[in-house]
């Protein structure tokens, strides 16, 4: 069959036609995609990432629930003005232990990947409970109830350590059976601090520039 009769023959049959579509737009996905699974380092935590302790874990999880990503992303790009601005670029092996990624894609609020150590706990407990009284013109909204709820109060910070490990995080059962005693008499605030003060703090001299 010449060009011309297959091209017709494609044009006039509506199938065919989405078919011949869908197959070469795939291509092009697949070329974008297919590298990066095979791709090893991008599945291997660099040399100072490890997995979140109970308190930070729960931290994260409540991160998650108060809909943080939705003003602040976690991913510093290789481009001049977002490394003199927040840090080291953020590298793809320090992000294998967090179950979802939170990149983000909004950022109403700065980045927060290397917000570990660049204020005190104090002064996250103070920003968390009311921004205005530490950023004047802030437009962040004050979440003070974290302050007041338990950490632990669903008893499941043992249950959600397993659900990670199954996943291959490697807690071990010690790990688990001492998570509900690390968070006895924590808050929600503690926990929210603890893991604000670990982002991005696996960037370290044993890693690529
Ligand atoms: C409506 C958007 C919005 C939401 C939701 C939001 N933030 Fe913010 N956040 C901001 C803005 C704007 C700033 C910059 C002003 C300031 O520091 O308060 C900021 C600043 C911060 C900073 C200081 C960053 C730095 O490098 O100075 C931290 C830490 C932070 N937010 C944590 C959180 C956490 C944790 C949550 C969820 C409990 C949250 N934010 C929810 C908008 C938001």
């Amino acid at each position: 069959m010449s060009g011309i009769g297959l091209h017709k023959k494609l044009e006039e049959n509506t199938g065919l036609l989405i078919f011949g579509i869908l197959f070469v737009s795939s291509i092009g996905g697949l070329a974008q995609v297919m590298p990066s699974l095979f791709q090893e380092s991008l599945r291997t935590a660099t040399e100072n990432t490890t997995v979140y302790s109970p308190l930070e874990q729960m931290g994260r999880d409540i991160y998650m629930r108060e809909g943080c990503s939705l003003c602040h992303s976690q991913q510093i790009r290789p481009l001049l003005a977002e490394v003199e601005r927040y840090g080291p670029y953020s590298r793809a092996g320090e992000f294998v232990y967090d179950r979802p990624f939170l990149w983000g894609s909004k950022r109403t609020g700065p980045d927060l990947h290397r917000v570990g150590g660049k204020y005190s706990d104090e002064w996250h407990r103070l920003h968390l409970i009311n921004p205005r009284d530490v950023v004047p013109k802030s437009i962040m909204p004050a979440y003070p109830w974290l302050a007041e709820r338990e950490a632990n109060a669903n008893g499941d910070i043992g249950r959600r350590l397993a659900a990670l490990q199954k996943l291959g995080h490697p807690y071990d059962a010690e790990d688990i059976a001492t998570a509900d005693a690390a968070l006895e008499g924590k808050t929600e605030l503690d926990a929210v601090v603890a893991y604000l003060q670990k982002l991005g703090t696996a960037y370290g001299p044993g890693d690529k520039p």
